[in-house]
């Protein structure tokens, strides 16, 4: 994922943990969706230090089996029913959205990345087909934020500040499915990076033979994270860490994640003129181009 036009106010995100925020986050949690031998606190303190040191943190069997196996199931379906002409589909959406927009799911192949990816936005209802899989990612999304020091909702709403976050589901096909090396945050900003989560649904070395996801930490090491991370695994690394998706081998299937996007809606999808009874038409264009100066 490449920068999805953040917008964040660093006192946000200095913001303390309220006290009990991890009570508060496990009764938001659907049952069913933790590993019951987990414990939270320690959980959430042990990847705070290890995101610190290292950039990146593997939570081992965060998720139960059960509620894996759904969330992978779902994938493979809904990937397996895609029409193969790749010409039907849209761009795949990267960068810019507007509050407002529907879901979609898209393909692209260039020199940047080779993709296929759906997105799912809160305001609009959940896709059935992946219904399992956004309620994970929105659970886990919360999970994030508590790991953060946001609070756990953050996101869940378009903030004022614009912020928000989406599902994104991914195929990297075989054969050569890809995504570039990049960054999502420059240190240089001057703010805390975000921490993303990862949920891998196909694995290396069982359902593709090469490529995956890798990330440099912060010892300057080149891990592969997809030799490491099994089914019930969730992965956490701050986007400010180099990370991509090397080409994808053969094999079964492609790769398949899910996790939840930080962005910001564009301003302006979020501008409209409420009032206009009784507006000539020239008025009512007047008054819509006026809302666009500063
Ligand atoms: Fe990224």
């Amino acid at each position: 994922m490449l920068t999805e036009g953040f917008n964040f106010e660093p006192s946000v995100m200095n913001e303390k943990p309220e006290i009990g925020i991890v009570s508060q986050l496990k009764n938001r949690l659907p049952t069913g969706l933790i590993n019951e031998s987990i414990n939270l606190e320690s959980f959430i303190a042990e990847a705070k230090i290890e995101i610190e040191s290292k950039g990146y943190y593997i939570a081992k069997k965060l998720i139960t089996q059960d509620w894996y196996n759904s969330c992978r199931e779902q994938s493979i379906k809904y990937f397996d029913g895609l029409n193969s002409n790749t010409n039907d589909l849209p761009t795949a959406l990267r960068g810019s959205i507007c509050a407002g927009m529907a879901d979609s799911l898209g393909y692209e192949k260039n020199k940047a990345w080779h993709i296929y990816r759906y997105c799912g936005f809160r305001w609009n209802r959940p896709n059935q087909d992946l219904v399992k899989i956004i309620k994970t990612s929105h659970s886990l999304s919360r999970i994030r934020n508590v790991i953060y020091g946001t609070s756990e909702d953050y996101g869940d709403f378009i903030e004022e500040n614009n912020f928000f976050t989406y599902t994104s589901l991914s195929l990297y096909p075989l054969k050569g499915g890809f995504l570039n090396k990049h960054i999502d945050f420059k240190r240089s900003w001057n703010i805390q990076p975000m921490i993303h989560f990862k949920v891998e649904l196909t694995h290396k070395g069982q359902d593709y033979k090469e490529g995956g996801f890798y990330i440099t930490d912060k010892l300057n090491r080149l891990i592969c994270v997809s030799d490491l991370v099994r089914p019930t695994d969730v992965i956490f690394f701050e986007g400010s860490q180099p990370h991509e998706i090397a080409p994808i081998g053969d094999g079964d299937y492609g790769r398949m994640a899910f996790f939840e996007i930080p962005a910001s809606v564009t301003p302006a999808s979020r501008e409209c003129i409420y009032a206009g009874d009784g507006y000539s038409f020239p008025k009512k264009i007047l008054s819509k181009l006026l809302t666009k100066i500063p």
